[in-house]
Parts: C-alpha cells; sequence; structure tokens
C-alpha cells in the first residue's frame, strides 16, 4: 500500500511537474509572444520616426531655400539700394571688406579709386588680378568697374553713346559705305515685346547678353545656370533668325544695339579661343589647314628651327590665313569678320553702339532705356559675371602685344586693312600696333 501510495504520490508529482513545465512552457511561449509584440510595435514606430524624420528634412531644405532666395532678394535689393555691388569678388571676401570699401567709396566718390585700392591691396594675388590693376590704373575701361547708377554716370553713358554715333556716321560718310553693305538679319536676335534689337558679335561680350536674351525669352534663371545646352541654342529656340523684311519692321520700333570691342583684342580673344587650344572639331580642322599652308619649312641646308611650334597655327599664321583670306574674297567667320560687314553699322541706324570697354555702364543703360530693369538687372550669377566680362577680357587686353610681337610691320599693315575701318567706325586707335610689331623680317 505504502508503495501505491508512493507510486501515486510521485504519478501526482509527476502530474504536477509535467503541469508546470506545461504552465511553463505556455508561459514562455506568452513571453515570446509578449517579446515579438514590441518588436512589431517598434517597427511601426520605427517607421514613424523615420516618416517624421524625413518630413522634417524636406521642411528644413525647403526652408533653407526659402531663406538663400529671400537673402539673394535682399541682397539684391541692397545692391540696388546704393549699396556696391560686389559681385566682382569672392562673397566670403567681399563680406569682409565691405565696410571699408563703402567708406573709401563715399570718401572719394571715383570709382577707380576704389577699385584699385581694391586691387593693390591684394599684391600676393595672382597675376590675373595684377593685370586687371593695370588695365584699371590705365583707366582704360570701365569693365567690372564697382559700377553704381547715378545721374551723373547715366548722363555720361548718353554723352559718349551721342558722340560714338556721330563718329560713326561720320566716318560712314568719309569712306562712302552708308547703305554699301546689306544689313545681315540672320544674326540678329529680335524681341519686339520687350522692344530690343541685337546684332550679336561674337568675342565680344555676348555671352552675357545672350544670358540677357534668354532671360527675356522666359527661361528660369536656375535652368540657365544647370543646363547644359548651349546658351545660343536655347536663345535661337525663343529669337529664330528674323528675315531682312522683319528686321527692317521692327528696327523703326525697337531699340537696336551692337557691342563692340577694340578689334585686335577680339581677333586675339578669337584667336585664344578657336585656334590656341583646338578643341573643337572644326576649327581642330581650320587649324591643321592654316599650318598646312602657312607654316614656314625649314630651308635645306639651313639648321632645323631652334624653336618649338605648337600643333595648332601661330597667331602669326593664323593672321597670314587671314590676309590670303580676305585678298581671296573669302567669307569670314562670324568669330573674326570685321563689324562694318557683319552688323552693317553703316546700312542699319543702331540706336546704341554699347562697348566691351564700358560693358556694365553701356548695358545697364540699354537695360533702363528698354525699361527692362525687373527682368534683367542684377540678374547675373555671380560666378558668370567674373568669367565673361572681366578676366577674359583684361587677360586679352595685356596678352595683345605679345601676340602682335610675333609679327612685322608688313602683315601688321595688311590685316590693318581689314580691320582698319572697324577701328575708326567705333573710336579706337590702332597706331600703338606698330610699337609692339618686329621691325623687319627674317626672310626664310
Ligand atoms: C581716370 O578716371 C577717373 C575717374 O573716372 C578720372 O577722374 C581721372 O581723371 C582719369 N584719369 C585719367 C588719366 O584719365
Ligand atoms: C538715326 O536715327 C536717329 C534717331 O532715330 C536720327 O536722329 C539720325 O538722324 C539717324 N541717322 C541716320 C544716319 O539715319
Ligand atoms: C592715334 O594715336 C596716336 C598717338 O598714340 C596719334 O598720333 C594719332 O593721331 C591717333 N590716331 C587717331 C586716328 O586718332
Amino acid at each position: 500500500m505504502a508503495s501505491h501510495g508512493q507510486q501515486q504520490k510521485s504519478y501526482q508529482q509527476y502530474h504536477q511537474n509535467r503541469h508546470h513545465h506545461q504552465y511553463h512552457y505556455q508561459q514562455h511561449q506568452k513571453k515570446r509572444k509578449m517579446n515579438l509584440m514590441p518588436i512589431k510595435l517598434n517597427r511601426r514606430r520605427f517607421y514613424l520616426c523615420l516618416k517624421v524624420m524625413l518630413l522634417f528634412v524636406v521642411f528644413g531644405l525647403y526652408f533653407v531655400l526659402l531663406l538663400r532666395e529671400s537673402m539673394t532678394a535682399f541682397s539684391s535689393n541692397r545692391m540696388k539700394a546704393g549699396v556696391k555691388s560686389e559681385a566682382h569678388k569672392p562673397p566670403a571676401e567681399g563680406r569682409l571688406a565691405r565696410p571699408a570699401k563703402s567708406a573709401l567709396h563715399h570718401k572719394h566718390h571715383n570709382h577707380w579709386a576704389v577699385a584699385s585700392q581694391h586691387a593693390s591691396s591684394r599684391e600676393s594675388a595672382d597675376s590675373d588680378q595684377k593685370q586687371l590693376a593695370v588695365a584699371i590704373a590705365e583707366n582704360h575701361s570701365t569693365l567690372n568697374p564697382v559700377y553704381e547708377y547715378s545721374e551723373e554716370l547715366n548722363a555720361a553713358a548718353e554723352a559718349d553713346f551721342n558722340e560714338r554715333r556721330s563718329v560713326l556716321w561720320n566716318v560712314c560718310a568719309d569712306h562712302r559705305i552708308i547703305g554699301k553693305y546689306p544689313p545681315n538679319a540672320w544674326e540678329f536676335f529680335i524681341s519686339p515685346g520687350h522692344g530690343l534689337a541685337w546684332c550679336n558679335i561674337f568675342k565680344a561680350a555676348s555671352s552675357t547678353w545672350m544670358y540677357y536674351f534668354n532671360l527675356l525669352g522666359g527661361y528660369d534663371i536656375r535652368f540657365l545656370q544647370r543646363t547644359r545646352s548651349s546658351p545660343i541654342d536655347l536663345a535661337r529656340k525663343r529669337f529664330p533668325r528674323p528675315s531682312t523684311a522683319e528686321l527692317n519692321d521692327y528696327l523703326s520700333n525697337t531699340i537696336s544695339f551692337l557691342i563692340v570691342r577694340e578689334p585686335f583684342e577680339r581677333l586675339v580673344s578669337a584667336y585664344r579661343n578657336k585656334l590656341e587650344g583646338c578643341r573643337n572639331k572644326y576649327y581642330k580642322l581650320l587649324g591643321e589647314q592654316i599650318v598646312k599652308r602657312f607654316r614656314k619649312k625649314p630651308k635645306e641646308g639651313s639648321k632645323p628651327v631652334s624653336r618649338k611650334y605648337p600643333k595648332g597655327p601661330t597667331f602669326r599664321e593664323f593672321l597670314e590665313f587671314l590676309v590670303a583670306h580676305y585678298k581671296s574674297g573669302g567669307r569670314f567667320d562670324e568669330h573674326w569678320s570685321p563689324v562694318y560687314s557683319f552688323c552693317t553699322p553703316c546700312s542699319i541706324n543702331f540706336t546704341l553702339i554699347a562697348k566691351v570697354e564700358t560693358f556694365q555702364r553701356d548695358s545697364e543703360y540699354i537695360i533702363r532705356q528698354a525699361g527692362l530693369e525687373t527682368l534683367l538687372l542684377n540678374k547675373l550669377p555671380r560666378s558668370r559675371m567674373r568669367t565673361i566680362t572681366n578676366r577674359a577680357a583684361s587677360n586679352t587686353r595685356n596678352l595683345t602685344p605679345r601676340y602682335f610681337s610675333q609679327i612685322d610691320e608688313r602683315l601688321l599693315t595688311e590685316v590693318l586693312e581689314i580691320y582698319q575701318l572697324d577701328f575708326e567706325l567705333f573710336g579706337y586707335n590702332s597706331t600703338k600696333y606698330y610699337s609692339y610689331v618686329q621691325d623687319s623680317i627674317e626672310e626664310g
């Protein structure tokens, strides 16, 4: 009995144990479920957090964008209000230097003093800056001056425009070429709605006005800064080439203008851009042809030329090519075509003749005359402004003597036959080039 009782006891114990185990097992399972639940919950919470964070980031970015926009609007308003434009310098430095500059400005009220002070204060600056300082010191140009609109400047611009027009028409009359060249409607950009007609001279600050016309054409600023399409193609989509009849129609009720540049600086610029580098396929080919035709071969028996020739044509070879091309009556490439036959200023009564040398002042004058201040004024991105109007042009100005020192007087005289009229029409003086060239040539 005892054993039976024990057995039963142990049986009960067994059952109890079993029950206990089962209980534990269930508890364990429950716990696992409980553990699983929070994971699910956590995951849901995690996604929610992620969404919220994403929203925050998006709103943050949007806010920053808004802030930037309003800052630009603010600073451009300040510029308009008379705080000096600092577009010609890196922003960080501009911010630091502004108070001193403003003070200077009010003291001297002389744009040149301010600009050259600025230029001379950074003697460690690179050669570009030095060249700019030289150009400014020479007073030859208002290229990228610290420009600010004022009645006096406006009056000065107006006086210059009148003077240029009168010089032009006198030269046209003297040379008896009034109406001689048929207008070249093909090269005009006309926006009748804005009352502007522009004859685009390549290598004379044309990219800036191309940008302006793209703005007039309705392209968004941010699109223009981002896009890889060529500005001229974009502009042509909005301003197709007019017919001669259309051009004549529009000329009578638009402000017509062209932007000219010192003819030989333009020529050097075209050479450097199109032939010296030789990147473009078409110009590479042209360069090869020029070299083939105009590179002097060393005479037999003479010792080989010590100077290493570049692959593309030299400036002398390029000019020899131009002279031969001119004599043969060939059509000139738009980048070095003389202006008198390209924009035909003696056949078209242009309202305004702007110059690269006074580019900002003249451009602003045109913009104000056309009443396009809100559309165009201060709309040039800073980087673009620096690269377009300033460095390239002042570089070329300082490099031009060096290029002309490669040629001799005979060649200069022949090249001047092509471009002398441009010099005279637009009030430039070509005499100095005779001091750059070599007196005599070593034939052979
Ligand atoms: C340079 O320009 C300034 C300001 O326009 C003028 O006052 C000064 O007379 C000019 N100097 C020369 C040498 O032309
Ligand atoms: C050009 O136009 C202006 C004003 O429209 C006029 O005063 C001037 O006489 C014209 N000149 C020529 C040469 O046609
Ligand atoms: C050009 O400048 C020189 C002096 O540099 C002067 O003798 C000459 O008369 C000027 N030519 C013209 C057309 O103004």
